[in-house]
This record gives structure tokens, C-alpha cells and sequence, in this order.
């Protein structure tokens, strides 16, 4: 019966971390998915997770199924920190917020919606962008299209072009977005590049389709938001996709939002509930745990304190890691290429090196990449900087 199923060829992400997890190296060193691990190698605990996650167990109580929306508590707070918490269209409650399984749930959520009420709609994702984008858009019958994004010249941004390509899209059309940090290339717009997209998004009545895994990895958590709050105050028709997978340590629990602006409170309602159809055509309804642990730090002052200030410790150690490795690197690369480890922002730079070099860093010395060349220098620690930087020089002088 399955003799016509071909072997799956792997995920670029997840089968890489499950090959590394395999690799038996004691030197191995993971840069590959997007993880965050403490100075040790370790990856966290957040302090404000493990006090809300310790007064939980003290009150254990039954487990029903949440509604098929989440958590209300959890969708509030997480509404709340994407578009903030005195934003007019929230206190309007011209917002729908639903919880998802990650920001991955999100997106496919999200997805389904707009394939089921936009039909003849086509999407446009960064090039490039996160790998996983496209298979989930596709996914759901979707037409994935490209606009340029990265330029590889200069490991910055080809923002007119960007532009331009945005401004001749047909409408109805819907553009991916990412808020910060972009995934994979670690290069973002300014606030005043921002400020230029979101009137042409406007004019060419597009629909923005903003993912947010990383908010408070960039500048901070208010700053990372401004594209969506800028979208949101412009009215441009806008959807967002939150993640607490990176900013709560919580990658194993799933806990993401889906969030859609719309024009009044009663179109929120419509729009909610058909969000509602699409998780219970997809799993039904999201779990419990996760959702009250972020929940509760995000309502909790004391918890949330804690929160905010270990995320910005985390952020801090990224660009001092980026700062490291870019001094390693000195003399060994050129200056185009050691660059980008400053200039980019968030878990990832876009490294410039070749599948070749990537393959060799992974074989000669078990240090992970991906093929793509994205590195997560949210893995880099002070003990294994020195040994990356060594491993780069050497597979790029091709010694
Ligand atoms: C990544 O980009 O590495 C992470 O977002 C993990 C994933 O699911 O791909």
C-alpha cells in the first residue's frame, strides 16, 4: 500500500539539530536552529518560568479542554505585548488574538484563513526567509512569490528594490514580514524604512502578514514591536504571528498567538470565530500548560520584571557574542564578511559561507550551520567563540 511514499529528504532545521543531537564529538558545537543557550551551553530556565511554573504545581487542578481560542488570560497578555498596552485598536477591541501551537501553528492558522477568504490571493516572502515559511504557506494551497530582501554584496538590505517590488504587487495581495531579527539573515528595516513601506502597503491595499518570534532578542521588547504598532495605527490590514518559543525559553511548549486588526469590534467577532474553525479543523484546541506559565509571569508585576530583565541579560550576552567572534575573526575573513557579525541584530547572521564550507565546518570540525550558511550566534558561549572563529578561519582559507 505505501510502496509509493519517498523517503522524506529532511527538514533544513530540524533534522540538522537531530543529526548534531546524534553526533557523538565531544567538541561539537551547535549553531544551527534557533536556540538560545546560556554562557554554559545550557539552554535556560527562565527564573520568572520556574517560580509561575512552581506555584502552578501547588495548585494542581483538573485539565479540561481550553476553547477552541486558548486561554483568555494568555491571549489578553499576549495581545497586550504585541501591539502594547495602550494601543487604540486593542482598547477598541478591534482585535482578534487566538492561542496557537508556537508561532509555527500561528502561521498556519493564519494561512488557512486567508486561503479559505482570499482565494485569489498570492504570497510574498522575504528572499531569503525562514525556510519554513514557504512549506507552510504552500501548505495551506498557497502561491509563494519573493521579493528581493538580502543583498549578499554587502550583507545589508536592498531596500528599494524591496520597495519597489512591494509597490507593484496586485491587490489583495499579502506580504510576509518580519517584525526584527530577521530570520535568517539578521538584517532589519530602520523605523525610517518602516515608515516608507507601510504607506505603499497601504496604497496597494495589501494585506501584512507579520511574523514575530523575537521580539526582545533586537533593541527591546516595545522597539521590536514598532512595525506592527506602525501597521496597526496606519490601518493597514494586518495579521501577526507571536511566538514564545525564544523570549520565554519555552520552544517545547508551543505557545505562540495569532492576532488580525480589523476595521471595528463586530468584524472581530466574525473574524475570531472563523480563526476558531481553522484551529478546530487543524488540532481542536491549544494545551494548558505553557499558556498559563506565560500567562502568569506576563500578569504578575514581580514575574514579569524578572522576565523583562532576564531577556535583556540574553540580548546583551547575543551581541557580546557577536562582538567576540567578530574579533576572532580579524584577519582571517574579509571585511565585507566579519562585518555582518555586528551589523546584523538577533540570533542570526547570515554568515556568507558556501554549502561547501558549511559542510566542511560541520565534518572537520562539528561545528553546525545551516546550508544556507545562517549561523545562530545565540549558541556561541566563551568557550566555544574562539574554537568557531578557528574552524571559519580555517575552512575559508581552505587549509
Ligand atoms: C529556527 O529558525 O531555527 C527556529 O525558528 C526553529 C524552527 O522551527 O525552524
Amino acid at each position: 500500500m505505501f510502496d509509493h511514499i519517498p523517503a522524506y529528504p529532511g527538514d533544513p532545521i530540524l533534522s540538522l539539530n537531530e543529526d548534531f543531537q546524534l553526533d557523538p564529538r565531544p567538541n561539537k558545537v551547535n549553531l544551527s536552529i534557533g536556540i538560545y543557550f546560556d554562557d554554559a551551553g545550557k539552554l535556560p530556565v527562565m527564573d520568572a518560568v520556574r517560580r509561575a511554573e512552581t506555584a502552578l504545581l501547588g495548585a494542581i487542578g483538573p485539565r479540561s479542554y481550553l476553547p477552541m481560542a486558548g486561554l483568555p488570560l494568555y491571549r489578553d497578555a499576549a495581545q497586550a505585548l504585541v501591539f502594547g498596552a495602550d494601543s487604540e485598536a486593542r482598547a477598541a477591541g478591534r482585535i482578534a488574538t487566538l492561542q496557537t501551537l508556537g508561532g509555527s501553528g500561528a502561521l498556519k492558522v493564519g494561512a488557512d484563513f486567508l486561503k479559505r477568504y482570499f482565494p485569489a490571493s498570492q504570497i510574498w516572502i522575504s528572499d531569503p526567509s525562514w525556510e519554513n515559511h514557504r512549506v507552510v504557506f504552500e501548505g495551506a494551497g498557497l502561491t509563494v512569490n519573493t521579493y528581493p530582501y538580502y543583498d549578499e554584496q554587502t550583507g545589508g538590505l536592498r531596500f528599494a528594490d524591496m520597495l519597489d517590488a512591494i509597490g507593484r504587487l496586485p491587490e489583495q495581495s499579502i506580504v510576509l514580514l518580519h517584525a526584527c531579527c530577521h530570520n535568517p539573515t539578521g538584517v532589519d528595516l530602520s523605523p525610517a524604512q518602516w515608515a516608507e513601506v507601510v504607506p505603499v502597503l497601504q496604497r496597494r491595499k495589501l494585506i501584512a502578514f507579520v511574523d514575530m518570534a523575537y521580539q526582545g532578542f533586537g533593541a527591546s521588547l516595545e522597539e521590536d514591536a514598532t512595525c506592527v504598532r506602525e501597521l496597526a495605527d496606519a490601518g493597514v490590514p494586518l495579521i501577526v504571528a507571536n511566538s514564545f518559543s525564544k523570549n520565554f525559553s519555552l520552544y517545547g511548549e508551543r505557545c505562540g498567538a495569532l492576532s488580525v486588526v480589523c476595521k471595528s469590534k463586530e468584524e472581530a467577532a466574525r473574524v475570531l470565530g472563523q480563526l476558531m474553525s481553522a484551529v478546530r479543523a487543524n488540532y481542536s484546541n491549544p494545551p494548558t500548560h505553557g499558556a498559563r506559565l506565560v500567562a502568569n509571569v506576563l500578569s504578575d508585576a514581580s514575574l514579569r520584571a524578572s522576565w523583562e530583565a532576564e531577556l535583556a541579560t540574553m540580548r546583551e550576552r547575543i551581541l557580546a557574542m557577536r562582538g567576540t567572534i567578530h574579533e576572532g575573526l580579524a584577519g582571517h575573513v574579509d571585511e565585507v564578511m566579519r562585518a555582518r557579525y555586528v551589523a546584523q541584530r538577533g540570533m542570526f547572521t547570515y554568515t556568507g559561507l558556501s554549502e561547501a564550507q558549511v559542510e566542511r565546518l560541520r565534518n572537520e570540525y562539528a561545528v553546525y550551520v545551516l546550508r544556507s550558511g545562517r549561523m545562530c550566534v545565540a549558541g556561541l558561549n566563551a568557550r566555544n567563540a574562539d574554537y568557531v572563529a578557528s574552524s571559519i578561519a580555517a575552512v575559508v582559507a581552505g587549509v
